[in-house]
């Protein structure tokens, strides 16, 4: 197999070519693919006609399956969910803020695999922001404000029964179950040391962060939408247009990324699978 890997020429992301993923993989193939994912953050494979059995099998590939909470999984599958919307959907759009995947678990997931099946002809790219070029180029003075502090992530703004997906979210397709098991908090360091290459960068995000450890709201709601403007700054973004047929692969703890919307009328259906922290990680 000859892997073609090309940059995207924005500050993350490229596409492979050369690999299909139909078929199990050889060693060293899985081995350059996860290079890499570690290279790029967020590697695109277009034209593949897989199926969930390949999209398992990947996944499995990359570090096996994590934790997926409050979203059923697809019928037959303990490992996909499908992310979806209708054309007429109403409801607010799924994933809209920056986020990096289940940052409030205790070991978040190391990745994530999505598939496009049904693309829209326009919009609905998912967004990418690179976090250790967010972190590198942060100014000293903003550095210093959460340098060794720890950030309190909780599911609750979406995934509680008065959250986003909560008892109030009517007209959605996707099958999310809110609880009270969002209501849970879990701290992590802003300044994050990546468990495989050693570099540091910015974890998570105002989508789950909702304080800041020993300061009070009052400081700390301030300085979290500071971070959130600086974090997203178009410098450090690389926004995915899908096609049918491919399958992206990113590393959530390098980035952070977002769904956008532009396709009112439109059917968009992918499937996800989530990647387990990766064994080394704390
Ligand atoms: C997600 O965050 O898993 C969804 C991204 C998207 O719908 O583009």
């Amino acid at each position: 197999m000859t892997l073609t890997i090309t940059p995207s020429g924005q500050s993350c992301g490229a596409r492979i070519t050369g690999v299909d993923l139909t078929r199990p993989l050889a060693p060293d193939s899985v081995a350059e693919i996860r290079a890499a994912w570690l290279d790029h953050h967020v590697l695109a494979f277009p034209d593949q006609k897989m199926d969930d059995d390949d999209l398992e099998r990947f996944t499995q590939y990359c570090g096996g399956f994590g934790d997926d909470p409050f979203i059923k999984p697809i019928p037959g599958r303990d490992h996909v969910i499908a992310v979806k919307r209708r054309a007429d959907e109403t409801s607010p759009l799924f994933a809209e803020n920056w986020h990096s995947d289940w940052s409030f678990q205790a070991r978040p997931p190391a990745g994530t695999c999505l598939f496009g099946i049904t693309i829209p002809p326009v919009g609905g790219n998912t967004d990418f922001s690179n976090q250790h070029a967010a972190l590198d180029a942060m100014p000293d003075a903003l550095r210093a404000k959460i340098e060794g502090r720890s950030a309190v992530h909780s599911a609750r703004g979406g995934y509680a029964p008065s959250g986003m997906y909560g008892t109030g979210d009517k007209d959605r397709s996707m099958d999310i179950r809110s609880g009270d098991e969002a209501l849970a908090t879990q701290l992590h360091p802003f300044i994050r040391r990546h468990p495989e290459t050693g570099r540091d960068g910015l974890f998570g995000c105002a989508g789950y962060i909702m304080g800041i450890e020993g300061m009070d709201d009052a400081e700390a709601l301030p300085l979290l939408y500071e971070l959130l403007q600086w974090q997203g700054r178009e410098e450090f973004r690389y926004s995915h247009v899908w096609e049918p047929g491919m399958l992206i692969l990113w590393d959530n703890r390098s980035l952070l990324h977002r769904a956008t919307g532009g396709y009112d009328g439109h059917d968009r259906l992918l499937h996800r699978t989530t990647i387990a922290a990766w064994k080394g990680a704390t």
